[in-house]
């Protein structure tokens, strides 16, 4: 049986960085689910569609080919503004979770992270982790990452942005973002990725047994 590695948190916890790390190690497959959200928005944006209707923004994400989610593209500002946008509708969220629990089945095992995947995508999965961190310390760590690629922030606005993102993330009435009641809790406020990795991987190797 596929075994699944379920990894949830709010936006800059080091959930991206730790899932992929831990899918290498594993040999596992690995889906950021955010990016399934991302480019449904994007594909409308491209179309010049407008983000508000359900109907359409749900038949883009039944359309959605996963194995063509190019991270870098996706990972720009705006399309995150619109992503959060699209993720509120019920009906494009029904679309996403079906491919992403089809991609979770994937053999010989696989590793999903998001917001929702310990909860509503694959609550079976015998490994939940929530990894969070403290908002400042989060904004921080995007303001280094734009910083180190060259480009110009503001700490200010990437705090308020990323309290924004949280609220409407943990807000919405369909699966909103909150642990599962048997996820187990990372705080990387002060643990570097390396941590972060280490206790995973206690973790994950207690229920594989090893
Ligand atoms: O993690 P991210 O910034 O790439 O996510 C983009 C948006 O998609 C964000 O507003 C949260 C939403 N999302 C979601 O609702 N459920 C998921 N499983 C993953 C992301």
């Amino acid at each position: 049986m596929t075994f699944i590695i379920a990894i949830d948190g709010p936006a800059a916890a080091g959930k991206g960085t730790l899932s992929r790390r831990i899918a290498g190690d594993y040999g596992f497959h690995h889906l950021d689910t955010g990016l399934t959200y991302r480019a449904t928005a994007k594909a409308l944006l491209d179309a010049g569609l407008p983000l508000d209707d359900e109907a359409l923004a749900a038949r883009m994400a039944a359309n959605l080919d996963l194995s063509g989610l190019d991270r870098d593209v996706l990972s720009r500002h705006e399309i995150g503004e619109a992503a959060s946008k699209v993720a509120v509708m019920s009906p494009v969220r029904r679309a996403l979770v079906e491919a992403q629990r089809a991609f979770s089945r994937r053999d010989p095992g696989t590793v999903l992270d998001g917001r929702d995947i310990g909860t509503v995508v694959c609550p079976d999965a015998p490994v939940k982790l929530y990894v969070t961190a403290a908002p400042e310390v989060r904004a921080r760590r995007r303001f280094d990452e734009i910083v180190g690629r060259g480009g110009e922030a503001d700490f200010d606005a990437i705090f308020r942005d990323v309290q924004i993102r949280d609220a409407r993330d943990a807000g919405r009435a369909d699966s909103p973002l909150r642990p599962a009641d048997d996820a187990h809790l990372l705080d990387t406020s002060e643990m570097g990725i390396e941590a972060a990795f280490q206790a995973a991987r206690s973790i994950i190797d207690r229920v594989l047994d090893r």
